[in-house]
């Protein structure tokens, strides 16, 4: 029944089944068709490509494998294994004739099908084409017969619904998109073309990598499929062309299946035809061709300095050894052997004895390229080693749980195998642990070379890092220094649309392009970004500012008005000058103390009030400088004080004035006795006053120094707050109010009869002391940070010098230059 089925399966999968003989010259010299087969209480099938040379190495390994389990005492003890090795030829039809050979035995042609040796088929192993694999994959798992793949990649195999029977050597395509995935961040190239087969392979593969790529922030410049007839779709060529022309773009990743190396080939030899700039492709292990003669032919030139993933090369202990021993005596089953041997040896196995061409048994390899078979085992020859050693571990366990549980070991079912290879672990005979993963694949390991031309055009793979994965980590390791770039670029050439952005600035995102293409925006005033490509700026805290390249904050500069600026300097210039001023003036009044008039209108007011005026200048240097607590408390206070005193002398003094007018009858002792009387009690009253008021203040809330962040950007202003601005309000408006009633006081005695008219100056000095303060109120509100304090300055110094100049300087005029006006003749004329 079960043969029946089969045969009848496939006829329905193939209707042309019958002229299979007739299509069975893949090579061209050979009319046989291409089965090797070796008997043994097991068969296990192999689809195994043999031409080109390298590959013949591939099919070498398995019978390599093979002999070895059959010798080892320890592996399948009292089994032989067989082998049954098909020739897919990379061709979907071929594959399916050899598989039905494989599947109907060996001497039956499937009409008369004969189900001997399906009996003892074990399993199978194949690779080469994914295409040819995924048709093996479907029917062989119909009939749940392992099928182990030593080389196809794709991810669709994965699926243990469609594919239950399916394992493979190698690991899936995913693996490999997260590796040129890290490939890609580790040269941060943000910016890349894709280049596809266009089948389902290449499909499906580019949603993969662009979910990858978009996962990691990586755009894709363009994405193309190439179709596989290069001549026949040459839009779909022009496309492609136009994509590559993208200057910035330098990293292409080439991903396909095999069958397509051709037209991608040609594409990369036609692209200086395009005026296209060298670019580094990043090529998937589908294509290594860096030792396979299938594509001696082309001219490696357009894949120089690109970067490949492979799979990695591991020993097989003892292989070299077999190699060296393989002949066409030792194999005589295989009827391509002596072909391959005139292929390498260019000598005749079986040859009349006078032929000069025969095979001396001892042959050494003349073509150099050649030389590579026995001294570097290809990729694809140690997974197909580890997947025969597969096939027998697990059997081997099959046989040893059969033995334990008493059961009759002799007739072994295909099927009953895949339970064991999917817990399969075990160890190669290099020393390698491994099993299949839950999906079937096995390692996960790629090699990444570096393809480089020699001049000689021969193509040589250089291995420059790897990449490992492991549970949830993976890690890449690439030595730099070792890769040699397309001769375009003199160092590791960059792939972006935008170029990174400095810190200092941020990205923005440039309308109607990908993600990665950006202008880069300096960051606003007072924020910063620190690292390359920020997305946004911070601000910086609120005592810290940006520094001036915008990458750090650091604290704010603290600004006050102080001994070190040039307006501070000029400013304590000023206060000294205009002290030593007064003490001049003073030195003249008391050196001439007993002039007229000096004597005129009380003398001590006149020396309160130089004093006072004198303290008022030097009471500056209390605004200059860092403010702490001392100072700023000193400043108002002192300041209110000092021009209270200057004030209320005034006043006393007007007060005397109209005194001395109104008391000339009486007698001059009255007058003098009231005049002095009054001016003191004005004075200390007045002082008194504000005393009280600065004490008030300074009881409830005394003036502290303080750190304005808010007035001016950048910088932090070190103040003095006033601390109540009630108790500041009171001792100005004390000051003001008595500033305006001498004012007017003075200017209503301005017109009484006096020597030295002395209310005139007094109410002319008090009408510039008012206009400084009142046009020092509108100043003083409009301005910032430590003009602030600067303002204040000015007004102190402009009314102390208004008082000065209006109510002494005129008297020292006199004293100094018309003395003959100060005498009591003239005063008494
Ligand atoms: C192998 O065969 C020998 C001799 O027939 C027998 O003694 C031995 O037990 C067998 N071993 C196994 C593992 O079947
Ligand atoms: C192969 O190995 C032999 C000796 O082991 C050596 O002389 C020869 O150069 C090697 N060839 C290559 C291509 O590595
Ligand atoms: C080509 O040149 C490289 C180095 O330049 C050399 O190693 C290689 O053997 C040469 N191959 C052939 C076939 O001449
Ligand atoms: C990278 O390769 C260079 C040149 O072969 C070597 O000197 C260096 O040690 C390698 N670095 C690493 C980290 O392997
Ligand atoms: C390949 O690239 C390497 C390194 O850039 C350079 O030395 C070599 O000449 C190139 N080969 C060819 C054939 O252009
Ligand atoms: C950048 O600034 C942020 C916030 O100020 C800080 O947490 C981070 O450590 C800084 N990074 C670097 C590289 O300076
Ligand atoms: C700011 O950038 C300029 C130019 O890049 C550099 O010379 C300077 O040292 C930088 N200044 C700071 C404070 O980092």
């Amino acid at each position: 029944m079960y043969c029946i089925f089969v045969v009848l399966t496939v006829l329905l999968l193939l209707p042309n089944v019958a002229a299979r003989q007739s299509k069975v010259g893949c090579y061209f010299k050979l009319k046989k068709s291409f089965h090797y087969y070796k008997d043994g209480d097991l068969i296990i099938g192999g689809m195994i490509t043999r031409i080109p040379i390298l590959n013949y190495q591939s099919l070498l390994a398995f019978v390599f494998a093979i002999s070895e389990i059959n010798r080892n005492p320890h592996l399948l003890p009292n089994i032989t294994l067989g082998f049954h090795i098909a020739d897919p030829c990379s061709d979907e039809e071929r594959a399916v004739t050899g598989m039905i050979d494989i599947l109907a035995g060996r001497e039956s042609p499937v009409p008369n099908f004969h189900c001997g040796s399906l009996q003892k088929l074990v399993g199978v192993v194949d690779g080469i084409s994914s295409k040819v694999t995924l048709l093996l994959a479907k029917m062989f798992g119909m009939y749940k017969i392992p099928q182990i793949s030593y080389s196809t990649l794709d991810p669709i195999l994965s699926d243990k619904v469609q594919f239950p029977t399916f394992y493979r050597t190698v690991p899936n395509d995913n693996f490999q998109c997260m590796a040129i995935v890290e490939l890609l961040k580790h040269f941060s190239w943000t910016f890349v073309g894709l280049l596809l087969s266009e089948d389902d392979l290449g499909l499906m593969m580019s949603k993969k990598l662009i979910m990858e790529l978009e996962e990691q922030q990586i755009c894709v410049a363009f994405l193309q499929f190439i179709p596989i007839h290069y001549d026949t779709e040459k839009t779909k060529i022009h496309d492609v062309f136009r994509g590559l022309r993208s200057n910035t773009v330098n990293a292409v990743i080439l991903y396909g299946d095999r069958k397509y190396i051709l037209t991608f080939h040609l594409l990369l030899y036609n692209l200086d035809q395009y005026d296209i700039l060298q670019k580094v492709w990043i090529i998937s292990t589908q294509w290594d061709i860096s030792n396979d003669l299938e594509y001696f032919f082309l001219n490696f030139k357009p894949f120089n300095g690109s970067l490949a993933f492979t799979l990695p090369k591991r020993t097989m202990p003892g292989f070299k050894d077999f190699l060296h021993e393989v002949n066409p005596d030792s194999h005589p089953n295989d009827i391509l052997i002596e072909y391959i041997w005139f292929m390498l040896f260019e000598c005749k196995w079986h040859a009349k004895r006078d032929d000069p061409e025969i095979c001396m048994g001892k042959e050494t390899i003349q073509n150099p390229e050649y030389e590579v078979f026995y001294n570097d085992t290809s990729m694809y020859s140690n997974s197909i080693y580890t997947a025969v050693y597969a096939l027998a571990h697990a059997l081997h366990m099959m046989y040893s749980e059969k033995i334990k549980k008493n059961q009759h070991v002799g007739n072994i079912k295909a099927w009953e195998l895949n339970h064991f290879l999917k817990n399969l672990q075990f160890t190669t005979p290099n020393g390698e642990k491994l099993h299949f993963d839950e999906n079937g694949d096995m390692y996960s390991k790629l090699d990444i070379m570096n393809w480089i031309v020699n001049p000689n055009d021969t193509l040589e793979g250089i291995r420059v890092g790897s990449f490992k994965h492991q549970g949830s980590s993976s890690s890449l390791i690439i030595n730099e220094s070792l890769i040699r770039w397309p001769t375009a670029f003199n160092q590791t050439p960059g792939s972006y649309c935008s170029e990174t952005c400095t810190p200092g600035y941020r990205r923005a995102q440039r309308k109607g392009f990908p993600a990665c293409c950006y202008d880069c925006i300096s960051c606003p005033q007072g924020e910063i970004s620190n690292r390359t490509d920020a997305e946004i700026c911070f601000s910086c805290p609120d005592t810290e500012w940006a520094n001036e390249n915008q990458t750090k904050c650091t604290y704010k500069a603290i600004i006050y008005l102080s001994y070190g600026d040039a307006l501070g300097i000029s400013l304590t210039l000023l206060s000294g000058l205009f002290s030593l001023l007064t003490c001049s003036v003073m030195m003249i009044f008391i050196k001439h103390r007993n002039t007229p008039i000096v004597k005129a209108n009380n003398r001590d007011l006149s020396y309160i009030l130089l004093l006072s005026i004198k303290m008022c200048f030097l009471c500056i240097l209390l605004f200059i400088g860092h403010p702490d607590h001392v100072t700023c408390i000193l400043r108002q206070t002192v300041f209110a004080i000092t021009f209270t005193i200057c004030l209320s002398s005034i006043l006393a003094k007007t007060v005397t004035v109209i005194i001395a007018f109104n008391a000339t009858k009486p007698g001059s002792r009255i007058r003098n006795w009231m005049g002095s009387r009054v001016s003191i009690s004005i004075l200390v009253f007045c002082f008194l006053i504000q005393v009280t008021i600065c004490a008030g203040w300074l009881g409830i809330s005394p003036p502290f120094p303080y750190y304005n962040i808010e007035d001016e950007v950048g910088v932090i202003v070190v103040q003095c707050n006033e601390g109540s601005t009630f108790g500041f309000y009171s001792a100005l408006g004390f000051l003001g109010l008595l500033a305006l009633v001498s004012f007017i006081v003075a200017f209503f005695a301005r017109n009484l009869p006096d020597v030295f008219n002395e209310a005139k100056f007094i109410t002319f000095s008090m009408l510039v002391f008012c206009s400084v303060w009142i046009s020092f109120i509108p100043a003083y509100l409009s301005t910032k940070g430590k003009y602030v304090v600067a303002v204040e300055i000015f007004a102190i110094l402009a009314s102390s010098l208004a008082l000065l100049g209006c109510i002494f300087i005129p008297k020292c005029f006199i004293i100094l230059v018309q003395p003959e006006c100060n005498t009591v003749a003239f005063v008494k004329k």
